[in-house]
């Protein structure tokens, strides 16, 4: 029952339609989905494109992209009769997991890597009642342990290896050519464990089989330099990157992340930490969105083809996946704020501000 004057909400919801659910899927909600795509004030021409969309996925319930596929996962779950559930995480999938758990009355176990968690992602976890585990590791062994531990225990499994997630996490493409009216020419986004590059190229296939899009984008994925593996062609066993959230070695979802890429005419490069910071700055002072630093890949690689004369116009979508609140210490670490004491008078206020 929704109250008066009220709609259904959320991923299951809107678009049951394109996830196969059963009849006995439980409809949960959290108020995901059908985020704003906003354009740009004026990184657009810095991009030197015609046309740049920002998808706010960091408007979503947890504050990133990730409660689209989670939704999905925790209600086939749910379906399934389980109890609990478990992921590996670098922050973000743990929030969202710990969410629906919470409001799905299961126990949650989150996997991460010890001390590379952002303290917002912490906080939400810790909030939602969940079991973290600090691993004494980096995500991929965090990932290996959640598989092992999921395949002997009555634990499911709700990582983006999930056959649910990726299914959710399209949604987005088809909100995109619903809000364009077709899809973009282009779709930037970061790149991490490689699960969202895939749902956004299955998304937007469906929608041009399905007549919603008479385009197919190209799909411009980046990675963080220190944690590339795709761009390398090699597993990178210590990854390294301030963008905490895609500091992965050994992706999930690698080969489909590659069939995007070549089944899109795309590419999937490394941009530098020096430049998703820059990125980042950008996207608060010239546009007022505060992203998390992984967000900002997406961009920061768009602003580098442009330096390097490879943009060719057209209309562009970036994702920013995740809310910048979530890491409050590389935001503080950003800047050098210059913040000013005064008497509690106006007089006082005046004469702090010189005026
Ligand atoms: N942006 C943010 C904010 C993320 O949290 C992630 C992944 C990505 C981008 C990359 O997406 O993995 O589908 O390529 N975060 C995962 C996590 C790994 O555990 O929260 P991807």
């Amino acid at each position: 029952m929704t109250g008066a004057g009220q709609r259904p909400h959320g991923v299951l919801y809107h678009w049951g339609s394109v996830l196969s659910l059963s009849e006995r899927t439980p409809l949960i909600s959290l108020g995901e989905g059908d985020t704003p795509l906003v354009r740009s004030a004026a990184l657009e021409r810095l991009c030197g494109l015609d046309e740049l969309w920002f998808k706010l996925e960091m408007c979503n319930p947890t504050g990133s992209f990730k409660d689209r596929g989670m939704v999905v996962a925790v209600a086939r779950a749910l379906e399934d009769g389980a109890k609990a559930i478990m992921c590996a995480s670098t922050g973000n999938t743990s929030a969202s997991a710990a969410a629906y758990a919470a409001h799905s009355g299961l126990q949650s176990f989150v996997l991460v890597p010890s001390g590379r968690v952002a303290a917002g992602k912490m906080a939400q976890a810790i909030a939602f009642g969940t079991r973290i585990v600090e691993i004494d590791g980096n995500f991929d062994d965090a990932l290996t342990a959640a598989r092992a531990l999921t395949a002997r225990h009555p634990v499911a499994l709700v990582h983006s290896v999930n056959p649910d997630r990726i299914p959710g996490q399209k949604t987005a493409a088809v909100e995109i050519c619903d809000a364009l009216g077709d899809a973009p020419d282009m779709l930037a986004l970061p790149v991490g464990n490689a699960g969202n590059i895939s749902a956004y190229w299955k998304g937007f296939a469906e929608c041009a089989e399905l007549g919603y899009a008479t385009l197919h984008p190209r799909m411009l994925g980046f990675q963080a330099a220190g944690a590339a593996p795709i761009v390398r062609g090699a597993l990178v066993p210590e990854p390294q990157t301030v963008a905490t959230a895609i500091r992965i070695g050994n992706p999930a979802s690698w080969q489909s992340a590659l069939a995007a890429r070549d089944e899109s005419a795309g590419l999937i490069e490394a941009v530098t930490d020096d430049q998703i910071l820059e990125a980042y700055r950008l996207l608060a002072e010239r546009e007022g969105l505060f992203a998390e630093p992984a967000s900002a890949a997406g961009v920061a690689g768009l602003l580098k083809l442009a330096r390097e004369g490879r943009a060719r116009g057209g209309r562009a979508v970036a994702v920013l996946t995740g809310n910048g609140l979530k890491d409050p210490e590389t935001a503080t670490a950003q800047y050098h704020p210059d913040v000013i004491r005064a008497e509690a008078t106006v007089a006082g206020v005046e004469r702090a501000l010189g005026w």
